[in-house]
Parts: structure tokens; sequence; C-alpha cells
């Protein structure tokens, strides 16, 4: 029997976990992030631009601005890729959003100057594939930008927190916040890219209060509800409380709101 672990099956749990909810409701907390991405990335008109696990589209769209257009959004949620056509037409962007996973790309090698993905494919259950696929399809000399949460930055020790309750990834799964860290990124692109700048920034999450946190991420964040629907009535209450501490001890804005600043890695690639 072989100990690889099962990529597929981890894959369609996670797609069914973020088809929980509804993240284009989460989406502008990361708009900031996407915007900084492709200033970093230099996208200049007529530029081809990939968005990998686009969501609702925030990288598409901040690249479909600066490339006028010629942009494809891929994700393998096919109601959040119907968020971000309605996004594109109204603000009468070209984007071609498709359904896809990001470990198995449907699109010919060498066919876009950049790929981007914001807090998207370091999800995938297989980062060496993940990269691989996205060396394969930016052409030689072309770009390829992440933001990745870090491990100790926040969101990170939220998916700690979470995992505590309903099981961390499966053996043989790397945990996604390695993309976060610059040797894993050199590690998985290899040879593939011949440079790397990597920027450690800070995101900005503002609520009025941690109840209005749990009760908005609980309705829209895929994987906070699913871990709801897993611990059932019986873990709701031990949940609730972790995430309340982790929250309370994150919160830089005192008594007057719940501000939460998370880390991530802004990376951007050369492809050799
Ligand atoms: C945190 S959301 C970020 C969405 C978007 N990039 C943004 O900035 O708003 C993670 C996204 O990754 C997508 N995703 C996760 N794993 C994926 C995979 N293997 N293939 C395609 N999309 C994936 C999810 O469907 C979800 O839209």
């Amino acid at each position: 029997m072989s100990d690889a672990p099962d990529f597929r099956a981890v894959t369609e749990a996670q797609q069914r976990t973020w088809s929980e909810g509804d993240f284009a409701m989460v989406a502008s907390l990361v708009v900031n992030a996407a915007e900084s991405l492709a200033e970093a990335l230099e996208i200049v008109p007529d530029e081809r631009v990939l968005d990998v696990a686009c969501g609702s589209g925030n990288g598409a769209i901040a690249a479909a601005r600066r490339a006028w257009g010629n942009t494809v959004g891929a994700d393998f949620v096919p109601a959040l890729l119907e968020r971000g056509r309605e996004r594109a037409a109204a603000e009468r962007l070209e984007v071609e959003f498709v359904e896809a996973d990001a470990q198995d790309l449907p699109f010919t090698d060498a066919s876009f100057d950049v790929a981007m993905s914001i807090f998207g494919a370091m999800f995938a259950p297989d980062q060496e594939r993940t990269a691989a696929e996205l060396l394969r399809v930016v052409k030689p000399g072309g770009r390829i930008g992440m933001a990745n949460w870090t491990p100790d930055g926040g969101v990170g020790a939220m998916f700690l927190t979470i995992a505590k309750h309903v099981g961390g990834p499966p053996p043989g799964i790397v945990p996604p916040a390695f993309w976060g860290v610059e040797d894993r990124v050199h590690e998985l692109f290899g040879d593939g890219i011949s440079a790397l700048e990597v920027e450690r920034r800070k995101s900005r999450q503002v609520f009025r209060s941690v109840d209005h946190y749990l009760e908005f991420f609980r309705a829209y964040f895929g994987p906070i509800k699913a871990a709801y629907e897993k611990v059932g009535p019986e873990g709701e209450a031990a949940l609730t409380e972790d995430l309340r501490a982790f929250l309370t001890q994150a919160n830089t804005a005192g008594d007057r709101a719940l501000v939460i600043e998370p880390e991530y890695l802004q990376i951007v690639a050369t492809r050799a």
C-alpha cells in the first residue's frame, strides 16, 4: 500500500469546503493585497495575466485594470466565478472566468506573461504540482506573484486553532502556510525561477467586535462554516471559545473595535 497522500480526495473535500458560505463576501478583506501584488508585478497593457484560485476575482480584476483586459481567472468553485463575472461586467473589464483546479490548469505551456494568486494556490494540497503548474503556464522571463499567509502571522494561527478542533491536514500534506516561508518558496520553484523578491506585509481586517467577526466568518467563510458543521452542537462552545481567545489577543484596537492585522508574504518570482 502506498503512503502517498490521496491528493484527489483532499482536493475534492477542499472544493466542498470552499463552496460553503460565500467567500465573495469575505473577499473585500483582501482587496488591498490583490492591488499591491498587481502593482508589484508591474503589469503593463496587453500582457496576458492568469489569476489562479481567483475566487470572486480580486486579482483578476486588479490585473485587468492594468493589462486592459486580457485576463483569465481560474477557480474550482463555480459560484465564485459567477460573482467574478458580475464584478468584471460592472467595471466593463474583459476577464474570462474558467473553472479549474490549480494543480491541473487547463492552459497550454507558456501561455501567460504573468500568473498570480492571492491566498489561493497556497491551499492546494499538492504544493509541488501547484508550483509546477504555475511555472508551466508562464513564459520564460514572465512573472509569478503570490500573496501567502505566513505560519505565525495571524491567519496561519487561526487555521491552527480550527485544526485543534477538526484535525489538521492528512499525513503527508504540507500545511498551506508553508507557502509563506521564503525557503519553501525557493524549494518549490527550484531552478524554474531566476529571481525571487519577497516582502512581509500586513493586511487589515476591521470588525465591530469579536462577535461581529465570528458571526460574519461563520456565515460566509467556508473553512469556519465547515468547522462548525464538523464539530456539531457538542463541540461548538469549545471552538467558539478558542477562536474568541485567538481574536481577543490579536486585536490591535482595544475597546474601540476588533482590528486584526495578519501578516503575509508577497512574492514576485521571475520565470527562468
Ligand atoms: C481565501 S480564498 C481567495 C480567493 C481570491 N484569490 C481572493 O483574493 O479573493 C481561496 C480561494 O482558493 C480557491 N481554491 C482553493 N484550492 C483550489 C484549487 N485546488 N484549485 C482552484 N481553486 C482553489 C477557493 O475556491 C477560493 O476561492
